[in-house]
């Protein structure tokens, strides 16, 4: 049964209509015309890593261990490897977090699905859903092959990755080990039960795309963004609230908003390159230009996640102090995992280097640099665990990024302080903590690797 929204549109009243539809109307045909799909598919198919691999895909600045010991004794090939592999390891993670959005466009949509007035922004959020699945694929091969050009076919693989998990694990608080824990049958059922439970009559909105999937278990996704905020479980429990209540479907869009601004943190500097490069009649390298035409394409993406999260959910009634309360938990949760700290090897990220040991100590060991374990080790502890210059540039990023973040916030009137003030990240913004955790993560590093 289609429900309607309390704007309470009629089909003659499009003049009348809140800014914020006739914003969605735009962007959706904007995007419509616009779409870059087809050209970054072309570029990732015709791309071939050599005739890439002598330029610079975006300033040095941006590349991975930018800043330090190790940077600086570099040679030049292997700086121009690091300005490459920066941009793999980004779009890797960019791949995973649109797969992350591919999932709840598609469930939120089956939300907004019960309200007539909505037929423009199921479109767009359909047609952006496809959009990402060409930048995917995209991503993707250039990764693969920029990988297997650089590293050998053995960076593919993970071996240590289990040890590595463990050293990510977090001192949390029961109600978010609860989350955490893994989930059977029974407990999904009680998952559902609790979920209509808490939530009432605001169920009359349940997403058609989990009702037609009712009698498997609860949809979730892995990997990317999703990966750093909770555990599969943690988003089976998502998925239900995201997809039940039309105030929780919007605000899910603060959390995209997320994806959304940390990739634009470095993805713009990528366009910036390539209009210079443009602009002096130079050739410029496949993955600049895919970078590019993905940022023209996210820009509408980026649109969508604002308008919706900061206009479109006050068309429905006020939320619920449940609804804020996991509203609440789902920006908390991201911020800590997202936001919570400052990396020494990679700018613009704004993690702890922890999730990066692994892959950091075998590119150390990897054809570029040919290091043994030991001395990877000790190039690891120079370039994590002591204040540098990468240390200053990341900080740069990051208070650019935090100004950003609590503009955006700031007119959510239902978050905590902690969330529209952006506190976890905010208190990340200090090197002098990123070295002391980096330490104690490397001295448990170590351990591991030689036990
Ligand atoms: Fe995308
Ligand atoms: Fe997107």
């Amino acid at each position: 049964m289609k429900n309607n929204t309390k704007v309470l549109l009629q089909p003659n009243q499009s003049s009348n209509l809140p800014k914020h539809f006739q914003l969605i109307e735009k962007t959706y045909q904007s995007n419509i015309d616009s779409d870059y799909t087809e050209k970054i598919a072309d570029l990732g198919k015709n791309f071939d890593y050599s005739s890439n691999s002598n330029r610079y895909w975006v300033n040095p600045e941006l590349s991975t261990f930018y800043g330090t010991p190790l940077y600086e004794e570099a040679s030049s090939s292997q700086k121009l490897a690091l300005n490459h592999l920066y941009w793999v390891g980004q779009y890797n993670h960019t791949a995973n977090s649109e797969a992350n959005t591919m999932l709840y466009n598609q469930i939120t949509e089956g939300v907004f699905a019960h309200f007539d007035d909505y037929k423009t922004l199921c479109q767009e959020l359909d047609f952006e859903t496809s959009q990402e699945r060409y930048h995917i694929k995209t991503f993707q091969k250039i990764g693969y092959k920029t990988k297997i050009a650089l590293l050998g076919k053995s960076s593919l693989g993970n071996p240590l990755s289990q040890k590595s998990n463990k050293l990510g694990q977090l001192k949390d608080p029961v109600w978010i080990k609860f989350l955490n824990s893994s989930l059977d049958t029974a407990r999904e059922a009680t998952f559902r039960f609790l979920t209509r439970l808490m939530l009432g009559s605001k169920t009359n909105s349940y997403s058609q795309y989990l009702q037609e999937r009712d009698s498997g278990s609860i949809p979730t996704t892995t990997g990317g963004l999703a990966e750093l905020t909770g555990s599969p479980t943690a988003f089976k429990f998502f998925t239900l609230n995201w997809g039940s209540s039309p105030f929780l479907a919007s605000q899910y869009y603060a959390v995209r908003m997320i994806a959304n601004m940390s990739l634009k943190t470095y993805e713009h500097q990528y366009f910036k390159h390539f209009k210079k490069l443009k602009k002096a009649e130079e050739s410029i390298p496949t993955p600049t230009a895919v970078s590019y035409y993905h940022l023209l394409d996210e820009s509408f993406h980026t649109t969508m996640s604002q308008v919706i999260a900061q206009e479109l959910y006050r068309d429905f009634p006020q939320p619920t102090a449940y609804e804020k309360f996991v509203a609440n938990l789902t920006i908390y949760l991201a911020q800590k995992g997202v936001l919570g700290g400052l990396s020494g090897g990679l700018p613009a990220v704004f993690r702890d280097d922890v999730s990066f040991f692994l892959p950091f100590y075998r590119l150390l060991q990897s054809p570029l640099f040919e290091m043994s374990s030991k001395e990877a080790l000790q190039w690891m502890e120079k370039c994590l665990c002591r204040e540098h210059e990468g240390f200053h540039v990341n900080l740069k990023y990051h208070q650019k990024l935090l100004g950003e973040f609590r503009r955006f916030f700031d007119p959510l009137d239902y978050l905590w302080p902690v969330n529209r003030e952006m506190q976890i990240m905010a208190s990340g913004a200090s090197i002098d903590r990123a070295v002391k955790n980096n330490i104690k993560s490397w001295k448990r590093f170590s351990r591991q690797v030689a036990g």
